[in-house]
């Protein structure tokens, strides 16, 4: 009989364990996803004790106080600290999620951080979001007008406006296309719901002329058609974005043509 499992060097073991700081008066366990694919070793977590009264209220901070004061090997991506540059996306407490606006006292229990699901790792918890971001690319997602450029701005009317709400706020985190079972089964082929959910932006954009062009392109069994409208993405989106509406509504413009 077939027998499937994974790869010897994908499991994850229990890796080193940190102790408390001495006289925590509020110690949490967080336990971190831990790899450097160069090394040879296998994935491991590692734990650490955290003093929740001397550490600030976001994931992120737990996580930089762990760097800076505990294990200074931890390598992990951010820049703002406030949910705009999408850098700090991982999983946390079993979803996806930006780790700047994330609050610890959300948790309950230990606290487990993983990378983003799916997508290879470049060191701990910074995944390699080359695929995705060669899919954004891919929807060609810029202005393209017809029409000379005019002296000051291409205008649109408040309603044409308005239909940009709930799109340009997209940040790129990719928290949705990595928590889509179909883009986990799919990743080289289905565009995933970040880029079409920008492909929308520019199609449903008054002053973009290649809307045919756009809807051509994603006339796809695998681009477009492998979302099955399971909704995850719009559950997991950290903005409050809605990506399989997106969808719902590029699949619904190409049906109208
Ligand atoms: S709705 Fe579509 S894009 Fe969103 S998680 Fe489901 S299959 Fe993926
Ligand atoms: S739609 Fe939301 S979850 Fe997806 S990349 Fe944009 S901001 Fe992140
Ligand atoms: S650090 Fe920029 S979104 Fe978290």
């Amino acid at each position: 009989m077939a027998e499937f499992r994974l790869p010897p060097n994908s499991v994850i073991r229990p890796g080193k364990e940190w102790p408390a700081p001495e006289g925590a008066s509020r110690p949490r366990k967080v336990i971190v996803y831990r790899y450097d694919p160069q090394s040879g070793d296998n994935p491991r977590t590692d734990s650490y004790i955290v003093d929740l009264d001397d550490c600030g209220p976001m994931v992120l901070d737990l996580l930089l106080k762990i760097k800076n004061e505990i294990d200074p090997t931890l390598s992990l991506r951010r820049s703002c600290r406030e949910g705009i540059c999408g850098s700090c996306a991982m999983n946390i407490d079993g979803r996806n999620t930006l780790a700047c606006i994330k609050p610890i006292a959300d948790i309950d229990g230990d606290i487990r951080i993983y990378p983003l699901p799916h997508q290879p790792i470049v060191r701990d918890l910074i995944s390699d979001l080359g695929n995705f971001y060669r899919q954004y690319a891919a929807v060609e997602p810029w202005l393209q007008s017809s029409t000379p450029a005019p002296e000051r701005e291409r205008r649109q009317s408040v309603e044409e406006r308005k239909k940009l709400d709930g799109l340009y706020e997209c940040i790129l985190c990719a928290c949705c296309s990595t928590s889509c079972p179909s883009y986990w089964w799919n990743p080289d082929r289905y565009l995933g719901p970040a880029a079409l959910l920008n492909a929308w932006r520019w199609i449903t954009d008054s002053r973009d002329d290649a809307t045919e062009k756009r809807l051509e392109s994603l006339d796809d069994p695998f681009k477009l058609y492998r979302c099955h409208t399971i909704m995850n993405c719009t559950d997991a989106c950290p903005k409050g974005l809605n990506p399989a509406r997106a969808i719902a509504e590029i699949k619904k413009r190409l049906i109208e043509r």
